[in-house]
């Protein structure tokens, strides 16, 4: 099993007998599956020492329900990182996170607009503010991340750029169930019946179907889409089924097929869009 560590004081301690030794680090919020696994070998393999961290974050949550039912599994956890070789598991308080009762904060002021950031105000300054923090702690040398969450890996690399912040960012592919579904700690909210039906999602990203069309085929097919869109060389979507929100990204067709010459959208799919779908 991990060794825990609670407190940041404890792990900065623990950190300077580990000196010399590279360290990779994982950051979760837990309820972990197959896709924060992947994450955790991908660290093993590259690092002499390996953490991983749970952490729900209160910060990063727009909807006060939607952070009471994020799922706490800390002792199925444990033996997936035990059975993936992670060597120490962080696991603050919020207390302990936030003794600045979250006054200090790190935003973003353009592609944490866009897309997510539109329709989640507040997420990506919570997410941003806590893997500063993360960052800052663990004093790793590698950090992995998932492109299953496209938009916060682009402002986790832009955030480590622009403050200097000596780590690593290593992106690492979206792990999927057979049907093509992306592995989510929400999806073990979905009825049998919306699980059957959540593979859709990724069949319509990657279909040659244009943005609008895919959003007009999710509405056909029972799902709430917020928007589809092309951009970053990927096409990125989000959609409630029930009260379950997914969210996914593939590679663009063509790198990008939505994109005019000047790099810029022709093709734009927003719920909040009149003339979508
Ligand atoms: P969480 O949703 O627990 O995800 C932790 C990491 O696992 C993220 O980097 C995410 O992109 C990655 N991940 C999730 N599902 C994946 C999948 N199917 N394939 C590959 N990687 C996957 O993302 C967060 O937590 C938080 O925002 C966090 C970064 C921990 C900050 O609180």
């Amino acid at each position: 099993m991990p060794t825990i560590v609670s407190t940041p004081t404890e792990w900065r301690s623990l950190r300077k007998s580990l000196a010399g030794r590279s360290v990779g680090f994982v950051p979760t919020m837990g309820n972990l599956h197959e896709g924060h696994i992947d994450l955790c070998r991908r660290a093993r393999a590259e690092n002499d020492i390996v953490v991983a961290s749970i952490f729900v974050n209160p910060t990063q949550f727009n909807q006060a329900s939607d952070f009471e039912k994020y799922a706490r599994t800390l002792e199925a956890d444990k033996k997936l990182l035990a059975g993936a070789g992670v060597d120490y598991l962080f696991h603050p308080d919020a207390k302990d996170m936030y003794p600045d009762d979250y006054s200090i904060k790190v935003g973003e002021e353009e592609i944490a607009k866009e897309l997510e950031g539109a329709f989640r105000p507040g997420h990506f300054t919570g997410m941003l503010t806590v893997v500063m923090k993360l960052l800052n702690i663990i004093g790793a040398e590698r950090a992995y991340f998932g492109e299953k969450d496209f938009q916060q890996l682009l402002l986790v690399k832009k955030m480590v750029a622009a403050l200097f912040m000596p780590v690593e960012i290593i992106a690492c592919p979206t792990v999927r169930a057979q049907n093509g579904l992306a592995l989510s700690s929400r999806n073990a909210r979905l009825t049998p019946e919306q699980l059957e039906k959540a593979p859709l999602l990724a069949e319509l990203l990657q279909s040659g179907m244009s943005d609008a069309a895919v959003m007009k085929k999710l509405e056909e097919a029972g799902f709430k889409p917020e928007y589809v869109d092309t951009r970053w060389g990927r096409r990125l979507a989000a959609a409630w089924l029930g009260d379950v929100r997914l969210i996914d990204n593939v590679p663009a067709v063509n790198g990008g097929a939505a994109q005019n010459a000047a790099g810029q959208h022709n093709e734009v799919c927003h719920a909040a869009v009149s003339g979508c779908g």
